[in-house]
């Protein structure tokens, strides 16, 4: 339960209200290893302490990477913290995306806005394995373009014949060449067989939604969609029950939860 002081190396914009931290241990040690999919406690010194899932490489060896979104108090000050300050982590913790589960599959990731950042790291797995998988999709979507995260990233993604890249905005700006219209709308001519898919999704819940219907209408098992569950959490040890989703503890079982598991609770609203 003990928040380890970790010092913030850089800190880039992503877009207007987002940023990425690249934060090392202040006492030299480590960098714990994480499964992608996985979160920290950020604990921002005397205003508070959040989950934040870690958006970095989890082949190891570089330091830790955090997206975070200013939203209220303990976000903004993190999202304020410049190279230099300190903040407290706990973790990691929580379930993970199952890419090596994925061998021999098409691996399906779709990500609403900053739901991007959670995938990341299993977009850099993905991609570190690729010879293994049947095929590789992501497909993320944004309001306006400059609300998608990683642009360079994604930019140089649209090269690479690894994977089938699609974006799609709400919104388009000038200049903007891709789709417009919501995720889910990319998922009937994406280029994955349904029989032999894995989907992981994250994003605003009601994109979520969507977009597990249209990967069930398409006819991917519930068991093969994977969502992220984002539900408030205090403690992330199962003490407080502040993330509790039905039976399940969402920073136990979760944050990656199988559909089939939490279909019924999954389209209730958080208390
Ligand atoms: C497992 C997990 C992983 C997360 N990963 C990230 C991440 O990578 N990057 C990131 O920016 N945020 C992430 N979040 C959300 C982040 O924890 C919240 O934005 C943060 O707790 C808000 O705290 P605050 O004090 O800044 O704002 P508050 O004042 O607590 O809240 C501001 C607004 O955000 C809403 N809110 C707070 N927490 C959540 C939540 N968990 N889900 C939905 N709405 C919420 C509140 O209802 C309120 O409307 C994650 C949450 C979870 C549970
Ligand atoms: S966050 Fe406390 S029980 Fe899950």
């Amino acid at each position: 339960m003990v928040p380890r002081a970790f010092t913030v190396r850089e800190r880039r914009r992503e877009t207007a209200d987002t940023w990425t931290l690249t934060l090392e241990p202040a006492d030299g040690g480590p960098v714990p290893s994480f499964r992608p999919g996985q979160f920290n406690m950020l604990y921002a010194f005397g205003v508070g302490e959040v989950p934040i899932s870690i958006s970095g490489d989890p082949a190891g060896g570089g330091p830790l990477e955090h997206t975070v979104r200013a939203v209220g108090a303990v976000s903004a000050a993190i999202c304020r913290a410049e190279p230099g300050a300190q903040l407290g982590v706990r973790g990691p913790f929580g379930s993970s995306w199952p890419v090596p589960e994925a061998t021999g599959r098409h691996v399906v990731i779709v990500a609403g806005g900053l739901g991007l950042a959670p995938l990341r790291p299993a977009l850099l797995e993905a991609l570190a394995l690729r010879e293994r998988l049947a095929g590789l999709v992501l497909l993320c979507g944004g309001r306006p373009p400059a609300e998608l995260l990683f642009r360079s990233e994604l930019a140089r993604l649209g090269d690479d014949p690894r994977l089938e890249l699609g974006l799609t905005v709400d919104s388009a700006a000038p200049g903007w060449h891709g789709h417009v219209g919501v995720v889910p709308r990319l998922i009937g001519d994406a280029g994955f067989d349904p029989a032999r898919a894995v989907a992981f999704v994250v994003g605003p819940e009601v994109m979520m939604r969507f977009t597990v219907d249209a990967l069930l209408d398409r006819g991917v098992d519930p068991a093969d969609v994977h969502v992220s569950v984002e539900r408030n959490m205090k403690c992330a040890v199962t003490q407080c029950g502040r993330c509790q989703l039905g039976p399940a503890f969402a920073c136990r079982e979760g944050p990656v939860i199988a559909y089939d598991g939490i279909a019924p609770f999954f389209r209730g609203r958080e208390v």
